[in-house]
């Protein structure tokens, strides 16, 4: 029987866990033309969300694209992806999508041919002037209103990994987003990333193109309901009872954050044999495991933490989520002047080793806080 754990990939189908009321609220938002900024700390879960997401509209007869940064490494690479989810995907026939790409996209030139699978793909030009460039590509993005206008129906285009448009184009192509997306009736615009401090910096920040462009939606972990039904199941067709206390025991080893919810739980099926009770024990030895089993990766990441950091690493691996400005705090372990405990823990997020929950501060990794623990004084 295969794993129903599953990490490291998006979570579809029947392994997509809860999630309800953040997949209505979107989708609703989305289907009345709003523009959504989905934040949340790695690994939450927020590409599984938006793959269900527009899988949930696409069966509700809107048109969907989806646009992976991550995946392109200049802005001919962003054209192509573009006009691939948002033109190629809305026909299916090679004449009609020749005729429309002419149609909208007479700057650019396209090419569309086809390959023995069917697969269709195009060829653009959006010049080498910075001038013919921004030209290109706002007739590119404007596209996507026409394609929508045409049609008849709305199209939700989902940008994930959007912090990325920064590295990609600068200022210039934020600015050209903005004003071109603006424009815009027939299409929601989605933007999500994982660097939350870049996304929250590109909407917040009054002298940023993107300042208050949408709603900014910040994604939490899944709910202990869900996840408790979720665990429970899997493991009972097993014949493996968790008891309330185990469960309890990986949300904990775990942080509760989706991934490494998933990445426990997996360790665990494989190691549980049928009829038996799942122990706290078991729990706790299988996360102990995994941290050991991580070492090269800690050490390699420790590295390049200075012996400051490395401290205040320690102390928050002891006190999670403790609030590490308090006098008190930073006194009783000898953390320095309170000050330079502010930019080093800054810069401990900046790394993506730590992250900011609720005032306090937690690891990414909750993996790492264990070795961290087990590996210090
Ligand atoms: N709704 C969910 N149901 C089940 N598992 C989930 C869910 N959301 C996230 N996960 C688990 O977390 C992992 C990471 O999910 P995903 O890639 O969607 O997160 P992300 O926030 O986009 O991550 P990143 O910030 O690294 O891009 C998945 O492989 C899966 O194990
Ligand atoms: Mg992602």
């Amino acid at each position: 029987m295969n794993n129903p754990f599953i990490y490291g990939e998006i979570a579809v189908g029947k392994a997509f866990v809860g999630r309800k009321d953040e997949l209505a609220d979107i989708a609703r938002g989305l289907e009345s033309g709003e523009r959504i900024f989905l934040i949340s700390p790695r690994r939450f879960g927020k590409t599984s969300l938006i793959i269900n997401l527009l899988e949930r509209l696409k069966n509700k007869g809107l048109l969907t694209a989806y646009i992976d940064l991550y995946r392109v490494a200049s802005l001919e690479q962003l054209a192509s992806l573009f006009a691939e989810e948002v033109l190629l995907k809305s026909e299916t026939r090679l004449e009609t999508v020749a005729r429309l790409a002419r149609d909208v996209l007479p700057l650019l030139r396209p090419k569309i041919t086809v390959d023995q699978e069917g697969q269709l793909s195009a060829e653009l030009d959006i010049g080498k002037s910075g001038r013919e460039q921004s030209a290109a590509l706002a007739q590119l993005f404007n596209a996507a209103e026409k394609i929508a206008q045409k049609r008849n129906k709305r199209l939700v285009i989902a940008f994930d990994e959007f912090q990325e448009v920064a590295a990609l184009g600068g200022e210039p192509l934020e600015k050209l987003m903005r004003s071109v997306f603006q424009g815009h009736h027939n299409v929601s615009y989605m933007f999500s990333g994982s660097k939350q401090h870049l996304i929250a910096d590109m909407v917040n920040n009054k002298d940023r193109a993107f300042y208050k462009l949408g709603r900014v939606l910040f994604l939490g972990k899944i709910s202990e309901k869900d996840l408790r039904a979720f665990i429970t199941e899997r493991f009972a067709v097993i014949g493996v009872t968790v008891h309330e206390a185990a469960f309890q025991r990986i949300l904990s080893a775990a942080d509760s954050i989706p991934y490494y919810v998933q990445y426990l739980c997996s360790f665990l099926w494989n190691k549980c044999r049928e009829g038996a009770v799942l122990s706290e024990k078991l729990v706790a030895e299988t996360a102990a495991h995994i941290a050991d089993t991580q070492a090269p990766l800690y050490v390699g990441m420790l590295e390049n933490v200075p012996l400051k950091q490395r401290k205040i690493l320690q102390v928050v691996s002891r006190n999670l989520g403790e609030k590490l400005y308090s006098q008190e705090v930073i006194e009783r372990n000898k953390l320095g002047p309170a000050p330079t405990v502010q930019v080093s823990l800054n810069l401990l997020i900046k790394k993506g080793i730590l992250e900011k929950e609720n005032g306090g501060y937690t690891f990414s990794d909750p993996f790492f806080r264990l070795w961290v623990l087990k590996n210090s004084l």
